[in-house]
């Protein structure tokens, strides 16, 4: 067995961050825009793309179907042309990488009229983490079977419009069928679909291919299909998760950042529960400004939600911020079963949570100090980091690469601020 490099990131908490720290492209708004190339034969380029591991998998996973992917501008460019789609094959090495995987099917059914795509895994059995996906598939005329791990799917005389509803909202699953729905015989009706400003993002996109889409952004949406889409350019949404977790970076050390490139819109119930807690966000000319009102942090209660409520994606990073506050706080987690693998984490560094099922009670204490930790998932680690910018000496976040699937040039952006904070390999 060969020896695996494995990064770390060495934090050492030294006060208040101060400075600007530009907004990347949305990870999740990519991995749902770069299968839509699949829908063309024309090329489609994408301004505003993240440089994440994420969107590496993605190419892979795209090139092995046989679409050409030039990265231009040092990736913040992606080329796509899926002249050719030469291969219908998703295999489960690369889906197991990535659950996004997921997002080809869609398209190469709609496409190609047949897919054979791995089930993401993880820790389900069974098809339960893509039934949405799959039913709604069925619905729109697709035979599906299941077998050795894999999706086997058929339409051979093409999708055919349905209404689709929905028995509760996901994004992914919202983002299949959109694609799919694309290049159905005639409408389909998409009912309590996800509102994600990343939805909107790749109707967006599939409009200026040539789409009929209306009613994205809202929980019914209308797709008209059409025979073909043609190429497009169009640049990526500003991550609002990124956005969100670098607003509490001066939240949480108490100092004074501009998000460059953040918009209100896209972080607004976010920014209520920032407000309540008395950090105040006010637009700037080129973003968001963060800063405390009056150098306390306040204790509030969260409950996650689908868009526009409060994001999934920033609740261990609003875990970390209570873990500072005054009061005790109680979060709530609606979205996914056991997504609270950061507590243990943060209390190694001196935190106070009692978690019981899906809500985590967490009481704030005078501070947090450096510890040893160990990053379990993406969001995860970034809480971790965002801990130690405000914890007392050194800690040691291990196993980031779960973060560089995420989050471009962490380092760099938080280094910029003023944070003392730096990747070492061991
Ligand atoms: C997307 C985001 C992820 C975010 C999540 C919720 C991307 C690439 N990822 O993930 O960062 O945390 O939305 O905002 O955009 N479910 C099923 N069956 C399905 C589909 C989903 O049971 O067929 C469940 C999931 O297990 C989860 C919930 O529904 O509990 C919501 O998942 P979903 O909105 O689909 O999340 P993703 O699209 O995977």
């Amino acid at each position: 067995m060969g020896i695996e490099i494995v990064d770390s990131i060495v934090v050492t908490g030294n006060g208040p961050l101060k400075g600007q720290i530009p907004i990347a492209g949305a990870k999740n708004a990519c991995l749902a825009l770069m299968p839509a190339t699949i829908l063309s034969d024309a090329p489609l380029t994408l301004t505003n793309a993240p440089r994440l591991s994420d969107i590496k998998t993605m190419t892979v996973l795209l090139r092995s179907l046989g679409t050409e992917i030039t990265a231009l501008q040092d990736g913040k460019v992606i080329a796509l042309s899926s002249h050719e789609i030469d291969n219908l094959k998703a295999d489960y090495d690369i889906v197991r990488k990535m659950r996004a995987s997921i997002l080809v099917l869609g398209p190469l059914l709609a496409r190609m009229g047949r897919a054979v795509v791995s089930l993401p895994g993880g820790c389900a059995i069974g098809a339960r983490p893509v039934d949405l996906h799959l039913k709604g598939l069925e619905k729109l005329g697709a035979t599906l079977d299941l077998r050795d791990g894999y999706v086997h799917a058929e339409a051979k005389s093409g999708l055919t419009g349905a209404v689709v509803e929905f028995p509760f909202v996901s994004v992914g699953a919202t983002e299949n069928l959109l694609m799919a729905a694309t290049l159905a015989r005639g409408t389909t009706l998409l009912r309590n679909a996800a509102r994600e400003p990343e939805i909107v993002d790749l109707a967006d996109c599939l409009r200026a291919m040539g789409a009929r889409i209306s009613g994205d952004g809202t929980s019914e949406i209308e797709i008209e299909g059409v025979d073909r889409l043609g190429g497009a350019t169009h640049s990526v949404v500003a991550d609002r998760i990124e956005l969100g977790t670098y607003m509490l970076a001066p939240a949480i050390t108490g100092g004074d950042v501009e998000l460059v490139g953040g918009r209100l819109d896209l972080v607004s119930s976010f920014v209520e529960k920032l407000d309540e807690a008395g950090i105040s966000v006010e637009e700037t000319a080129a973003g968001l400004r963060v800063v405390r009102r009056n150098g306390h942090v306040g204790a509030v209660d969260v409950t996650t939600a689908p868009f526009p409520g409060f994001p999934t994606d920033l609740q261990a990073q609003m875990m970390a911020l209570m873990c500072t506050a005054d009061g005790t706080s109680r979060l709530e987690e609606r979205i996914f079963e056991n997504r609270f693998m950061h507590a243990p984490e943060l209390m190694r560094m001196g935190a106070d949570i009692d978690v019981h099922g899906g809500v985590a009670t967490v009481t704030g204490v005078n501070k947090l100090r450096g510890a040893p930790v160990m990053a379990t998932d993406l969001r995860a680690s970034v809480s971790l980091i965002l801990a130690a910018l405000a914890a007392e000496g050194d800690s040691i976040v291990r196993r980031v690469y779960h973060l560089d699937r995420g989050y471009e040039r962490v380092e760099e952006k938080l280094r910029a601020c003023g944070a003392k904070i730096e990747r070492v390999s061991a």
